[in-house]
């Protein structure tokens, strides 16, 4: 069948571009060059232009290799393209002229009659076979498994000639296969890790960290694992974090992904057909998200606007379905966690934490100094890989250098020196090959014993130097530039860096190919290397003088910045890195600023990295410098203004140090700004009293600053402190300006809150309520109206209307807080920060635990995640009040009175102590009304105080929140003391009050209160 008419071209050259890339990587991998790809197959060259002994070995293994490559790609093609490829490959022997034909970088190649052949024995191969010739066959047959030889006719040929099928080879591969030095220690940690697989294989799944040091063998021990895998049948996937890609966001899941779902690079529009197939039952928006994460949402369709957390849980949610999970057992492996993103680091520890882990097993690999999110995971198991003890590291050795006498030596040199590093090993000896203080070849080595100098150097890293310092010059200038790039780096930033363009030779390439500093890891669109180990680059980066780095980088970061570059705002952390490694901090300085900026919506724990980046930058600046006042304030007032955001201590605001820059005029509303991050950090760490004081002093400054706008847009954080303090006059005053200032425009200054008015007009609902006034219940629906600009300040003032209206009694959980409340439930875990669910699920949670049903165990459940998040310091520490004191009224209403007692006094300390006063009234009743019952002999004297402490404090004039429950608890100790006629007179009161009020929750109370009571 035409495979390009049945395929169509994209497809075609996607399905050849991916066979190119593993044939080039296979042929690499032992020791070939690939030579020319031709329009549906491929050269290759084993023994030139570096010679090799066993060259017709290593190409047998190679043709082998290749073939099983074909085959997974076959079994792909058939389950996508519905097609059946098979590949066919022809191996010959004898001399070639290799050389330059031409000019160019590209020109080296071979030729003559046995090329010929070679292509020859291609074209006789059976379909999925690999035919060799007579010549070949020479030199493997005393290890290869053939056919019997068979005469096939060849074009241009006069006579049939010999040719035999290559079914397998004898010797193990690792013997002839380059690099990979046998296993060697390990059978601990390898039996506890298959020991975990196996039980993976029976459906247990399992999260492995597996740490030590550069070197120490985690990657090895890695492969070991996959290849255990694979031969157990299980899926395999594997990616590894890169240092200078650990600021970009969501690199390594991005790419983890890529490969389990099987999207290339260049492939967006087949890939968002794949999605939209595979994940037909979900969401489309939801898939959208995942387009995203991926790198292939089509333009045209836009991004959901959801916060970085919703996402995250969203596609937690996404990659959970069983669309996601492998019919088969598998192995994920994330190398090298110590590099890994922010935002990458936060999704794999949410997936890993909450999606089941059936049939699958990951491993990380770290090195000791990583101590993130991801060893936080319930459940993972530790491997530690010590160094390798004596016995190995002989062992080991001795399979490198082999057994000749003059190699004694060196052999205990080079153990003791190495301490067990294996790398150390295999670098020592490399080094003492390329000095020629040993020659021969692996496994065969001879001391040569002219050269007496057989120290070495101190460190792995001071060998690795070495070796480097011995490349030729354009190799080691090549070697330098790439280490600028990245572990991974193409030609055309290769060029860039170097300053030649159009002129890297691949000879300096194929040099260090050779010397096994550098891999080719892509052939085909573009030729793409990477370093052989982290080690190599972080040597070769730090080998070079600071100033020639600077140069380099700089030119790098010209090339990143170009202003055509669309992606400029994603990689501006990047080009910032650069800028900053160049010593260009005021231009590091401005790209951080605009990676801020622009992740300030998107994930505002990346904009704040971008920032505390700019802040050390500014600190650099010299004293003299006119420009470092601001550029120190600048950053300090954004992370002082979001810290509240993004969780922490009251402390990680940086306040104080703020406070003492901004000294001029010009500076007010930058403090302004952190001042506003300030207040609220202490209001939700229940710091209320402290902040209401500071809150006076904000609003001056607001009022000095005089801009309407900002006043509308800051006046806020003030308020809101007022209202945990119960400070309800002020509460309604200040609301009432912003809402006169707004004009009834819900945008108005909305650049720190989503709509001022919204949440202005809540505050003047629930002071109105508080303080017996009229009209707000009207205010809070109002405010909820308003509030539908987006979704997170719709949750807010849902919240802040149950939050307030429940415990006080003054709205009932009916069929309208149902709705709102499930909404804002919904709405918050599809679009918003974890803030806003946290408040979702407390407004929620109060309005389910109020009704006697069966979902109150599932309000308690939402309100023990609210009061998880508060005190981990990831939301408002004062709504732990709040739910303290339902959870108090919930013990009561068991019958647990002790308990309920116990949680109440505690409440109310704690309300005293912050000076957060919202909840004292429901906390008190509680206390009461739970002494009042259990009746032992100091109890009802207890009630008496506690009803008197309620009512000493101070509150603004017509303060119903106290003022309500007090009457109730004044009937209820009047009728334990058997006082009836005060009994009466306090119900009564109640009841009138009650119902001016139309306080829905007491109207129902005073009902109860009425009839057993009544002596
Ligand atoms: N047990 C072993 N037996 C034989 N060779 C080993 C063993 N462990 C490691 N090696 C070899 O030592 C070299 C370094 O190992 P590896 O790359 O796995 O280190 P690593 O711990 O991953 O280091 P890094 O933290 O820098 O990534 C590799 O060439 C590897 O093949
Ligand atoms: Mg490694």
């Amino acid at each position: 069948m035409d495979l390009a008419a049945a395929l169509g071209p994209e497809r075609l050259s996607e399905v050849m571009g991916e066979l190119f890339n593993r044939c080039g990587s296979v042929t690499q991998r032992y020791g070939g060059t690939v030579q020319q790809f031709t329009g549906d197959g491929i050269m290759a060259l084993f023994g030139a232009p570096i010679s090799l002994e066993d060259h017709a070995i290593r190409a047998c293994v190679a043709a082998l290799e290749i073939q099983k490559e074909a085959v997974t790609l076959a079994d792909e093609m058939k389950r996508r393209d519905g097609m059946e490829i098979a590949l066919r490959v022809g191996l010959n022997s004898g001399d070639v002229v290799f050389g330059q034909i031409g000019s160019g970088s590209e020109s080296y190649t071979a030729f003559g009659t046995h090329v010929g052949m070679a292509q020859r024995m291609e074209s006789v191969a059976p379909a999925g076979g690999v035919m060799i010739s007579e010549s070949t066959v020479r030199l493997v047959e005393h290890i290869a498994v053939l056919d019997d030889p068979s005469l096939v006719n060849i074009k241009n040929a006069p006579e049939p000639v010999y040719a035999r099928r290559l079914r397998g080879m004898l010797a193990s591969r690792t013997a002839i296969g380059r690099r990979e030095s046998t296993l060697v220690g390990r059978d601990d940690e390898m039996d506890s890790i298959t020991r975990i697989l196996h039980n993976g294989l029976d459906g247990q799944g399992s999260v492995v960290g597996v740490v030590g040091p550069a070197g120490i063998g985690k990657s090895r021990f890695c492969r070991e694992l996959l290849r255990i895998a694979q031969s157990s049948g299980m899926a395999t996937f594997c990616t590894s974090c890169e240092s200078h890609t650990s600021e970009v966001p969501f690199g390594v899941v991005s790419r983890l992904l890529r490969d389990v779902l099987q999207i290339s690079d260049d492939e967006q529009e087949a890939g968002g057909a794949a999605l939209r197939a595979r994940f037909g039952e979900a969401d489309p928006e939801d898939v959208v998200l995942l387009e995203d994460l991926l790198g292939i949402r089509d333009a045209a369709v836009a991004s959901p606007n959801v916060s970085a957390e919703a996402r995250r849980r969203r596609l937690a949610g996404l990659i959970g379905t069983p669309a996601m999970s492998p019919d088969q057992p598998t192995v994920y492996v994330v190398e090298d966690v110590h590099w890994i993103d922010a935002a990458s680091e936060a999704m794999l520890a949410d997936l890993l934490t909450n999606v089941s882990l059936t049939q699958a097993m990951v491993v990380i690999t770290y090195r000791p100094e990583y101590a993130g999110l991801l060893l936080q995971v319930p459940a993972i198991q530790g491997i530690k890989l010590e160094p390798l003890d004596d016995s190995a590291a002989w062992e080991m050795t001795a399979e490198l250098i082999g057994p000749h006498p003059s190699m004694h030596e060196l052999a205990a040199n080079i153990i003791e020196r190495s301490a067990g590093n294996p790398f150390y090993v295999q670098e020592i000896i490399r080094e003492f090959a390329e000095r020629k203080v040993i020659v021969g070849e692996r496994g065969a080595y001879r001391r040569q014993l002219e050269i007496a100098d057989i120290s070495v150097p101190p460190t792995l890293q001071a060998t690795i130097g070495a070796r480097i310092d011995r490349l030729t010059p354009p190799a080691k200038r090549t070697v330098y530039a790439a280490a600028i790039i990245g572990s991974r780096f193409g030609i055309d930033l290769l060029n860039v860096v170097l300053g030649d363009a159009e002129n890297a030779d691949r000879a300096e390439l194929a040099e260090l190919v050779h010397c096994e500093l550098i891999d080719q890891v892509m052939f085909t669109p573009r030729a793409e290397y990477a370093f052989r180990h982290p080690l190599v680059r972080t040597v070769a980066y730090e080998s070079q003088l600071k100033t020639a780095r600077a140069q380099l980088h700089r030119r790098l970061a010209a090339a990143l910045e170009d202003p055509n570059a669309a992606a400029a705002d994603e990689i501006a952390a990047v080009i910032a890195g650069h800028l900053e490694a160049a010593g260009d901090i005021r231009g590091a300085f401005s790209w951080h600023m605009r990676a801020g900026n622009w992740f300030t919506n998107r994930d505002i724990n990346v904009a704040r990295n971008s920032w505390r980046r700019a802040q050390d930058l500014a600190d650099k600046l010299s004293v003299e410098d006119s420009d470092r006042r601001w550029m120190r304030i600048a950053p300090r007032a954004l992370l002082c203004g979001s810290t509240w955001r993004a969780g922490g201590s009251v402390a990680d605001t940086g306040f104080d140090e703020l406070r003492a820059l901004c000294t001029r005029p010009e500076d007010q509303v930058a403090l302004a700004m952190g001042m506003a991050g300030f207040l609220s950090q202490l209001a939700i760490r229940a710091r209320v009293r402290e902040a209401s004081q500071l809150a006076s002093e904000y609003i001056e400054l607001i009022d000095s600053i005089g801009e309407p706008d900002l006043t509308v847009g800051m006046l806020y954080p003030a308020i809101h402190v007022k209202y945990e303090a119960g400070e309800m006059a002020d509460v309604e005053r200040l609301a009432q300006r912003v809402i006169d200032l707004a004009r009834g425009d819900p945008k108005r200054g909305n650049f720190l809150t989503g709509s001022p008015l919204a949440f202005a007009t809540a505050m003047r609902a629930s002071a109105r309520c508080a303080l017996g006034k009229a009209k707000w219940r009207e205010d809070f629906d109002q405010a909820v109206e308003t509030s539908r600009v987006d979704a997170t300040t719709y949750v807010s003032m849902v919240m802040f209307k149950y939050m307030l209206g429940i415990p006080s009694g003054a709205l009932r959980p009916d069929a309208e807080a149902q709705r709102e409340t499930e909404e804002a439930m919904q709405i918050a875990k599809r679009c918003s920060e974890d803030f806003a669910l946290h408040s979702a699920q407390l407004a929620r949670g109060l309005v389910l635990v109020s009704v006697e049903n069966s979902h109150r165990e599932q309000g308690f459940e939402l309100l023990e995640k609210a009061r998880s998040a508060a005190i981990g310091e990831r939301f408002n520490l004062t709504t732990v009040l709040t739910i303290d004191a339902v959870t108090a009224a919930e013990r009561a209403r068991r019958g647990d009175l002790d308990g309920a007692i116990e949680l109440a006094r505690r409440v109310i300390a704690e309300q005293f102590e912050s000076g957060a006063a919202r909840d004292l009234g429901p906390a008190t009743s509680v206390l009461v009304e739970s002494l009042l019952r259990r009746r032992r002999a100091p109890d009802i004297d207890e009630a008496r105080s506690a009803i008197e402490t309620l009512a000493a404090v101070p509150t603004d004039p017509g303060f119903v929140f106290h003022e309500l429950p007090l009457l109730r608890m004044r009937a209820l100790l009047a009728s334990a003391d058997g006082d009836a006629e005060r009994y009466r007179t306090y119900a009564d009161r109640y009841r009138v009050t009650a119902q001016s009020l139309q306080f829905d929750d007491h109207l129902a109370s005073v009902r109860r209160l009425a009839a057993p009571a009544d002596p």
